[in-house]
């Protein structure tokens, strides 16, 4: 990696993805030839918005290279409550740690704390902004299930909000991919990120039905509505089960159609296809912690 601060996917450049997977996928061939590379590592946790996955797997991977986590708890069991600013605290931590994990419901959060620490801050999400190590593990999952080239891929959900998605539109405009995009009219991408994605020169497309793209897909991405990123209830009621799959929605598909999801799930996809082959939701999870060790162990091994 040239970047030790991962705060955008943005900042990757295709020799980048690729050298965090190939590791991934060594790591994954045979985890424990790993088991004893950052024996005295210490990965500070620091979030500051609810998580199940991005948390555990994160502590898993740093246990696995041999090293241990520390973790400054909810918000409200920490000294933040006391009026400590984020800053600070980053400071702080930075002295228990050799990385930084951070998560914080304010969008630019990490490229902020990444103007104050010296060890590598990686951004687990800001807000409605970016989520690359998300973004890491989804491309290795689409790697491994449908090729990374010659693509196409629908995403579909809250585009607006969902930063998972944000992440995972910057990285494909390294490869040949063709995105399509499915929303709501009111949850399509912002202009900012479509912006950008036009000018990489990706190939895009929006739609607001499943079906005018389905049957074309190798991998369909689902995410859920951001329902805590509405400024107003009555906004996430208006678009609240406006869209999901179920068996019947995927009668058109392909057979060897890729279902993913960063999860949480709330309906967007109904449990009847998690028995199906279509359903890789819970693998991309599990791939968490193979890509998370890839990832730590080259930002630790350039620390050294
Ligand atoms: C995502 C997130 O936090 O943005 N969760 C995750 O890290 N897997 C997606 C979501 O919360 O919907």
């Amino acid at each position: 990696m040239r970047h030790d601060h991962l705060t955008s996917a943005k900042q990757l450049s295709r020799a980048d993805i690729e050298s965090v997977l190939d590791r991934a996928a060594e790591i994954d061939a045979d985890p424990a030839a790993f088991g004893d590379r950052h024996r005295d590592a210490v990965l500070g946790l620091c979030f500051y918005e609810p998580s199940t996955r991005t948390k555990m797997s994160f502590e898993t991977a740093i246990k696995r290279l041999g090293g241990d986590a520390v973790d400054m708890g909810t918000v409200e069991s920490s000294s933040v409550t006391k009026g400590e600013s984020l800053a600070d605290t980053a400071r702080v931590v930075e002295g228990y740690a050799d990385a930084l994990v951070l998560r914080h419901p304010s969008e630019g959060a990490a490229k902020m704390v990444s103007e104050f620490v010296d060890v590598p801050l990686l951004n687990a999400g800001d807000g409605a902004g970016h989520h690359p190590t998300q973004t890491l593990l989804d491309l290795y999952t689409i790697r491994e299930n449908a090729g990374l080239d010659d693509l196409t891929i629908g995403i579909m959900g809250d585009l607006k909000y969902g930063r998972t998605v944000h992440s995972l539109a910057y990285a494909l405009t390294n490869f040949d991919a063709d995105q399509h995009f499915v929303s709501p009219e009111s949850l399509k991408l912002p202009r900012s990120v479509r912006y950008d994605l036009h000018d990489s020169g990706a190939n895009v497309r929006e739609h607001t039905d499943l079906d005018a793209v389905l049957s074309s897909l190798d991998v369909l991405y689902v995410t859920r509505i951001q329902r805590e990123r509405f400024p107003d209830e009555n906004e996430y009621r208006a678009v609240a089960g406006e869209y999901g799959i179920d068996l019947e929605t995927l009668e058109s598909a392909r057979d060897d159609l890729t279902v993913m999801h960063p999860l949480p799930r709330v309906d967007e996809i109904a449990p009847e296809v998690d028995g199906t082959d279509y359903a890789t939701y819970f693998e991309q999870a599990h791939n968490g912690v193979p890509v998370r060790m890839a990832l730590l162990d080259q930002l630790l091994e350039a620390d050294r």
